[in-house]
């Protein structure tokens, strides 16, 4: 049985990891050659609009899903012609586009900050003065890691924001003075079978997610994550994982963004959960029972992102996981990720800030 993920970064890398002991096959579409899944897996190289590319993944695959969500909408819906494809359509659209999230945020009555649509300097000029300041200006499509934003924090940001940002359909929304941040994971088979794993506590730095810590010990907010969540994963009738990440302000959760895939705030679950957030994501798109989603410890992830330390330096500690997703080094890039258990979370949260130190101090 073949599953065809369109994208081959490390997302689709590490769910053929997990799916290969189930007796799964894989096949990637990915405009570059010489990606990080294709290490593993078959792969057609071409542009993601190729009609005779897709044709081909639908053809030869028993379902069809996707490792980066900013795949055309209408790419999918070809697939989606003649082979399943996950996650549904409705739902990547509404994750592609940063207004029609908030939208839905709204619709399902979870938080979500202000925000305007920003099309001119005057839309801007009138999201400032109606939002007020600090806030951040986002491209609507498109942004990851952080691209895409400027933080506005006074007046005169205004113009160097829209000088960067401007040429493309934008979004306007207040800063949130976050506490801290979190994501949920929740996964839906096409059988209806809904899991979801704890809360994850996020630091990001830059941007660009750093630290996850999981689970996150917090009671009331995680409810509050859990019950968003299932009123996503109900909405779209989902198939497949789905995160949300949210800011805690004073104990309240702010929606901040959804992602229609397996998320990096989830890599902990391979070695911290009975079954890995990639595993039950090949399950839940094939229909087979989902794996269990309770964590065998308290978890740290820690990101490579644009140097790797060595190899030898990582491994020195014989309790750490390492993925190195094979990729050439560049600034700001996710290169792989270290993973830590431990069997309280205090200890966790003291062995992380000293990796987290080591790795910053490139002592490893
Ligand atoms: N409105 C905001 N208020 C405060 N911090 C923000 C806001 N928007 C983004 N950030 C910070 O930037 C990070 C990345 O922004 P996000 O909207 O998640 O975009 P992406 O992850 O797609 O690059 C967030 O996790 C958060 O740390
Ligand atoms: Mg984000």
């Amino acid at each position: 049985m073949t599953i065809g993920i369109v994208g081959a970064g490390q997302l689709g890398r590490m769910m053929a990891l997990a799916g290969y002991p189930l007796g799964l096959d894989f096949l990637f579409l990915d405009k570059d050659a010489g990606t990080c899944a294709a290490q593993l897996s078959p792969q057609l190289t071409g542009a993601f609009e190729d009609p005779k590319l897709l044709d081909q993944l639908a053809k030869r695959c028993e379902v069809v899903t996707i490792d980066w969500e900013n795949v055309p909408v209408a790419s999918m819906e070809r697939i989606a012609r003649t082979t399943p494809v996950a996650p549904p359509l409705a739902a990547l659209a509404a994750a592609q586009d940063r207004l029609s999230e908030k939208s839905l945020f709204h619709s399902l009555g979870i938080p979500t900050n202000d925000h305007q649509a920003v099309d001119s300097r005057e839309d801007l000029l009138r999201a400032v003065q109606a939002i007020g300041l600090p806030g951040v200006l986002k491209t609507r499509r498109m942004g990851y890691d952080g691209k895409g934003q400027a933080v506005l924090r006074k007046a005169s940001d205004v113009e160097s924001a829209w000088a960067s940002l401007g040429s493309q359909p934008l979004i306007y929304e207040a800063f949130v003075p976050f506490d801290y941040e979190v994501s949920i994971i929740g996964v839906r088979s096409t059988r209806g079978e809904i899991a979801l794993y704890p809360l994850n506590r996020n630091l990001h730095r830059d941007g660009i997610l750093r630290l996850t810590r999981a689970p996150w010990h917090a009671p009331v907010v995680e409810a509050a994550a859990r019950r968003y969540m299932r009123k996503l994963l109900a909405h779209f009738s989902y198939v497949g994982v789905l995160t949300v990440e949210f800011f805690v302000r004073r104990g309240k959760l702010v929606a901040n963004e959804m992602a229609p895939r397996v998320h990096n705030s989830g890599h902990w679950t391979i070695e911290g959960a009975v079954t890995s957030q990639f595993e039950n994501h090949v399950r839940a798109v094939l229909g087979l029972p989902l794996g269990d989603t309770s964590v065998t410890g308290h978890s740290a992830m820690l990101n490579l992102i644009g140097e790797m330390p060595t190899r030898e330096g990582l491994l020195s500690d014989g309790r750490l996981h390492l993925h190195d997703y094979g990729k050439s080094p560049r600034p700001g890039r996710k290169l792989g990720h270290v993973t830590l258990l431990e069997t309280t979370a205090r200890r966790r949260d003291q062995r992380a800030a000293t990796l987290l130190r080591k790795i910053d101090a490139r002592k490893l």
